[in-house]
């Protein structure tokens, strides 16, 4: 009998592929995506990275947190299949933010990996892996092979179209990629790109295929939604289309960024009977003077006025955040101040992070002088806070 495992390669004997995802719901549809393309081309999903041919780290580098996990987790992974399926090795690829972040020097600090893969080049997964494989099966004990692709610039639309959702019901759907803001702190600009808008048409049309595969809920997704903008259709425009496409029951979206949230977009969670009557709307700081270096483009008066706006004309609707604690030379003040937000806004739920210096951003020019102590002090107090808060608002 024919040992699969150790041959390890040949499209013939479909080699599986194992996808650990990190990060937000965008990863998350990434790795959907990929596993369509791959599905497509041959390879066959397995929950088991044990039994894997290729792994696949689909990365974040939103905190060190996350990118420091991924280095750990890729020697643990090559350790389980070696005690496992001793003999075979599988192919490693890192994928996502962390490959744009590091690009080819990714090698030198995780040596076991053999793709590097940013993510407006994922369309060009599928024909790495069949090189390396090829390169793999025809000297498997000289195989060293590496490849990156970083620098692409856009997405072909077609990815979007293999009709793989992981859950039967709801499915995530990318609306835009990249993001133009440049908050101070933030990475994403620098990994993902300039904001870049999908076709209304090309996202209605995904829709209407995600309604075929039986899905019947959907979350809209971008870096900055309410900047969305196509051929004279802006966001608002663009949840009155989706509400009005047949077999849909119920759509959310995700995440709003407060400068670009206006009253029109309140109007229309109001009123369209299938979009959900929530709000995701990080206000990162309640101090103005943090929220100017974090370069945000709005003070804590505007925040509370259009949040006032949103429960005025969504009545009953909820409202979640993501707050950053400890950002450079935030004082005891500062943190009051958002404190104090947090107590009075009173968030259904929020996401309450830890600064995290990230390259490439303009915050990596200032010192990140708040102590670990301090910030995990503070970060534990607002934790708490929002804890009791969320708790009163479920009941
Ligand atoms: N440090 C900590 N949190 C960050 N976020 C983004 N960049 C950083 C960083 N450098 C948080 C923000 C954002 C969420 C997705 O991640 O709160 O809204
Ligand atoms: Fe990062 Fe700001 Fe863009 Fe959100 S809006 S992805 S925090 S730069």
């Amino acid at each position: 009998m024919l040992d699969r495992r150790r041959l390890n390669v040949g499209k013939e004997l479909q080699p599986c592929f194992y996808i650990a995802t990190f990060g937000c719901q965008m990863n998350m549809r990434d790795s959907e995506v990929l596993s369509g393309l791959l599905n497509r081309a041959g390879f066959t999903l397995t929950n088991k990275p044990e039994k894997a041919d290729i792994i696949i780290f689909n990365t974040c580098s939103v905190r060190q947190h996350a990118e420091d996990r991924v280095f750990s987790l890729i020697g643990e992974y090559k350790k389980r299949q070696k005690k496992k399926m001793p003999g075979t090795v599988p192919i490693i690829g890192l994928i996502g933010c962390m490959a744009k972040n590091y690009q080819d020097k990714i090698f030198n600090k995780a040596p076991d990996v053999d793709f590097v893969v940013g993510p407006s080049d994922i369309a060009k997964i599928p024909e790495i892996i069949e090189r390396l494989l090829a390169s793999k099966k025809k000297e498997p004990s000289l195989f060293q092979l590496k490849i990156w692709e970083t620098d692409g610039e856009a997405r072909p639309e077609e990815i979007y179209h293999t009709g793989f959702y992981e859950d039967k019901k709801h499915a995530y759907l990318v609306i835009s990629e990249g993001c133009s803001n440049f908050c101070s702190y933030c990475v994403v600009p620098y990994v993902r790109g300039p904001l870049r808008h999908r076709h209304y048409k090309d996202i209605l049309a995904e829709i209407e295929e995600a309604i075929d595969k039986g899905v019947s809920e959907i979350t809209l997704l971008g870096q900055n939604v309410n900047a969305y903008q196509y051929e004279g259709v802006n966001f608002v425009g663009l949840v009155e289309l989706v509400n009005s496409v047949k077999g849909l029951k119920e759509f959310g979206f995700m995440t709003s960024h407060p400068k670009d949230a206006s009253s029109d977009l309140f109007k229309a969670i109001s009123g369209l009977d299938k979009l959900k009557k929530s709000l995701h709307l990080p206000i990162q700081s309640g101090s103005d003077r943090i929220l100017k270096l974090m370069n945000r483009g709005y003070s804590k008066r505007f925040y509370l006025d259009l949040v006032d706006n949103y429960r005025k004309i969504v009545g009953g609707g909820t409202l979640t955040t993501d707050i950053i604690i400890g950002f450079p030379s935030e004082s005891e003040a500062d943190f009051k101040e958002t404190y104090n937000l947090v107590k009075d806004v009173g968030f259904n739920s929020a996401y309450i992070f830890k600064y995290s210096l990230r390259p490439h951003t303009e915050a990596v020019k200032m010192p990140d002088d708040v102590t670990k102590k301090e910030k995990e002090g503070r970060h534990a107090l607002i934790l708490e806070l929002q804890r009791s808060i969320s708790e009163r608002k479920r009941c």
